[in-house]
């Protein structure tokens, strides 16, 4: 009888585990550090990726994680899964495509511009921790 009852108390406490882990998992992300940059001249981006898009009411993940064939959008297409560094490349790579550091604040910026909302400023965004 004793013998049963610890056995469901592991039981309990391992689904309670695998729900924090679970949980955790889920946790918004922060702030952008950016692995590809190695060496940094300003403080992680603050970035409260859930938080950001609700408030800014961005729906479409592709506005931000965009798809392009042939140096064209491809409307509704998405880059979910996919670090801006994939293909954006620190060092500029051809002609045509952005570096990951103009690809980030010409994102960000042109939309802060373009609604009048959202940090403009550089420690705006690199905040000092
Ligand atoms: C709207 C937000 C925003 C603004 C405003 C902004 N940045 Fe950034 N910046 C970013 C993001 C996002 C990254 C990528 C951060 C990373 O990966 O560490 C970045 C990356 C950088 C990097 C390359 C990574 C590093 O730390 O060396 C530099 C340098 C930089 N920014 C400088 C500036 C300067 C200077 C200004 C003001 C003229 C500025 N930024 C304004 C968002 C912003
Ligand atoms: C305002 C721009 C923007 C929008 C809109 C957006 N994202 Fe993101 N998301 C980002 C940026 C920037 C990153 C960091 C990518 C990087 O630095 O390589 C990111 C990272 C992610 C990651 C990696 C998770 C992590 O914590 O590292 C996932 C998954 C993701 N986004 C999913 C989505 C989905 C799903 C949607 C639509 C519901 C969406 N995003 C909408 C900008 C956006
Ligand atoms: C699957 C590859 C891919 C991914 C992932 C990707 N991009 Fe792009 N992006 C491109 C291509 C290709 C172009 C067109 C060439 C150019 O203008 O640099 C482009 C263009 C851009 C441009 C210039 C046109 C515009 O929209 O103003 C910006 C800014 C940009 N990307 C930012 C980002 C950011 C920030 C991320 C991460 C959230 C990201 N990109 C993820 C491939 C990608
Ligand atoms: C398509 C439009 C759009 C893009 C792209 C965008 N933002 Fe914003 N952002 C907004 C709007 C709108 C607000 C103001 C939201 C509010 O408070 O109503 C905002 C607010 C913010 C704020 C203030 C705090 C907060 O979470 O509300 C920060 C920090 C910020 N943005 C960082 C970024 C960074 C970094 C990027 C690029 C990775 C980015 N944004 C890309 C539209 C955008």
């Amino acid at each position: 009888m004793k013998q049963k009852i610890s056995l469901r108390l592991i039981f309990i406490l391992g689904l309670f585990c695998i729900y924090s882990v679970l949980c955790l998992a889920q946790e918004d992300m922060k702030f952008i550090k950016s692995p590809a940059f190695k060496t940094y001249q300003r403080p992680p981006a603050v970035f409260v990726h859930d938080k950001h898009n609700e408030k800014a009411g961005l729906y479409d993940c592709s506005i931000c994680h965009h798809v392009y064939e042939k140096g064209k959008l491809v409307e509704g297409a998405m880059s979910v899964g996919q670090s801006c560094s994939d293909c954006h490349k620190v060092k500029k790579t051809t002609a045509d495509m952005t570096p990951l550091m103009d690809a980030y604040h010409k994102q960000c910026i042109t939309c802060h511009k373009k609604r009048k909302k959202g940090p403009l400023a550089c420690g705006e965004c690199h905040v000092k921790k």
